[in-house]
C-alpha cells in the first residue's frame, strides 16, 4: 500500500511526488513552514492528502508556539493557519482539515500542551479517516459501474489516487476495488498536461500493484471512446458546490463533455470533504492559476518562441448536468441529490 503522509518520530514523512516516478524520495517535514512549501511546491498534492498534510502543519505549528497562556497560543495558532491557507486555493480539503484542527484547539479544555496533544490526535485521525473513506468510495463505486461487459475498461484525468489521499485513492479507489473484483480489465489513463501527474503518478501507481494501465494523451480520449475503448470514466474533485458542479485537474471539463458525446458514464468520487456547501455552485469555486512555465517548458527546453503570452489555470469545473453520480464513503448520489446530505455532514 502507498501512504504519502505519515507521522513518524515526530515528524512527517512525505513521499515527493515531484520526482516520482523516476526517484522515490520520502523528505522529513519538521516545521509548519516547511509543510506550507511542500504543498506549495506540490511535494505533497491531491485534495484529501493536501488536507491530511495541512493538519499535520497545524501541530507542527502548534508545537512551535512557544506562550503558556492559552489565548495568546489560540492567537498564534491562527496565524499558522493563515500560513498554510494561502498555499493551494482550489482543494477545500486544505480549509476544511484546518477549520477541524482550529476547532479541536478551541473547544479542547486545560493547558497548552493538552491542546496541542489533542491536536497531535486529530491530524493523526484526519489521516486515518481519510484512509478509511477512500476504501468505502472504492467500494461504493462498485455498485454504480456499468454492469456490462463483465471487465471494464475504465479512464481517468490526473491522479486521484493513494498518492492524493492518505492511501487507497478516490477515482483510484474505485479502480483498486474493480481490480481486486475481477471487474477490471484495464485503466487508461490521460497524461494530464501540464504536471503529467496522469503520466507519471497515476501509471506508477498502477504499475507498483499490477494493475493494467495505458497512458494516453489528453486528446486522444475522444478517439478511444468513439472506437469504444472506454466503458467509464472516474475522476476525483478538488471542491464540489453544493448543486454538484465539480471543481478537479483541468481538462476534465472537456473529458465530461466528450463522454456525454459518446454515452460513457462520468462518475466522480470524493469524500464528503470535499463538499462545499458554502457554494451554491461551481462558478464560486476559486480556480487556481500557476505559473506558466508550467506549461512553455519541458526539462530544460523551451517550447515556444519569445513574446508569447500565457494562460495556466490548474483546475475546471464540470458541470452537474454532465455528472453520472458522485461517488462518496456514504454512497453515490446524483449531483442534485447531494444537497440532502448536508446536514448529516454538518452533524
Ligand atoms: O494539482 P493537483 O495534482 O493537486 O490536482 C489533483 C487533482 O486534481 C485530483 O484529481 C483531485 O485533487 C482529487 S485527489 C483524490
Amino acid at each position: 500500500m502507498i501512504y504519502p503522509v505519515i507521522w513518524q518520530n515526530n515528524s512527517v514523512l512525505l513521499i515527493d511526488q515531484t520526482r516520482l516516478p523516476n526517484e522515490y524520495v520520502v523528505v522529513e517535514i519538521h516545521s509548519s513552514e516547511d509543510m506550507a512549501q511542500a504543498i506549495k511546491t506540490m511535494i505533497v498534492r491531491g485534495a484529501p492528502a493536501i488536507g491530511v498534510a495541512a493538519a499535520y502543519g497545524m501541530y507542527l505549528g502548534a508545537r512551535e508556539i512557544q506562550t503558556s497562556d492559552r489565548s495568546k497560543f489560540l492567537q498564534q495558532l491562527e496565524k499558522v493557519a493563515e500560513l498554510l491557507r494561502a498555499t493551494r486555493p482550489t482543494a477545500v480539503n486544505l480549509f476544511w482539515a484546518i477549520s477541524r484542527m482550529l476547532k479541536t484547539a478551541h473547544e479542547t479544555l486545560g493547558t497548552v500542551a493538552q491542546i496541542k496533544e489533542k491536536l497531535l490526535q486529530t491530524a493523526q485521525a484526519i489521516n486515518a479517516e481519510d484512509l478509511q473513506t477512500c476504501q468505502a468510495i472504492g467500494d461504493n463505486g462498485l455498485a454504480v459501474l456499468p454492469k456490462t461487459p463483465e471487465k471494464l475498461t475504465l479512464l481517468t484525468h490526473c491522479n486521484a489516487g493513494a498518492l492524493a489521499t492518505a492511501g487507497y485513492g478516490t477515482a483510484l479507489g474505485v479502480v483498486r476495488s474493480a481490480w481486486r473484483e475481477g471487474r477490471l480489465e484495464r485503466l487508461f489513463a490521460d497524461e494530464t498536461r501540464p504536471r503529467l501527474q496522469g503520466a507519471k503518478l497515476t501509471t506508477w501507481e498502477c504499475v507498483q500493484e499490477g494493475i493494467p494501465v495505458t497512458l494516453i494523451t489528453d486528446n486522444m480520449a475522444a478517439h478511444c471512446m468513439k472506437q469504444g475503448l472506454i466503458h467509464a470514466v472516474v475522476v476525483g474533485a478538488d471542491r464540489i458546490a453544493a448543486n454538484g458542479d465539480a471543481a478537479n485537474k483541468i481538462g476534465t471539463y472537456s473529458l465530461a463533455i466528450i463522454a456525454k458525446a459518446h454515452h460513457v458514464p462520468f462518475f466522480v468520487a470524493a469524500p464528503l470533504s470535499t463538499v462545499d456547501f458554502e457554494l451554491s455552485n461551481g462558478s464560486q469555486i476559486p480556480i487556481e492559476e500557476r505559473n506558466p512555465v508550467e506549461i512553455y517548458q519541458v526539462g530544460d527546453t523551451m517550447l515556444t518562441p519569445l513574446g508569447v503570452e500565457f494562460y495556466n489555470p490548474a483546475f475546471d469545473v464540470t458541470p452537474a448536468e454532465l455528472i453520472t453520480a458522485i461517488i462518496t464513503e456514504n454512497g453515490a448520489f446524483a449531483p442534485g441529490d447531494l444537497i440532502k446530505l448536508q446536514k448529516q455532514f454538518a452533524a
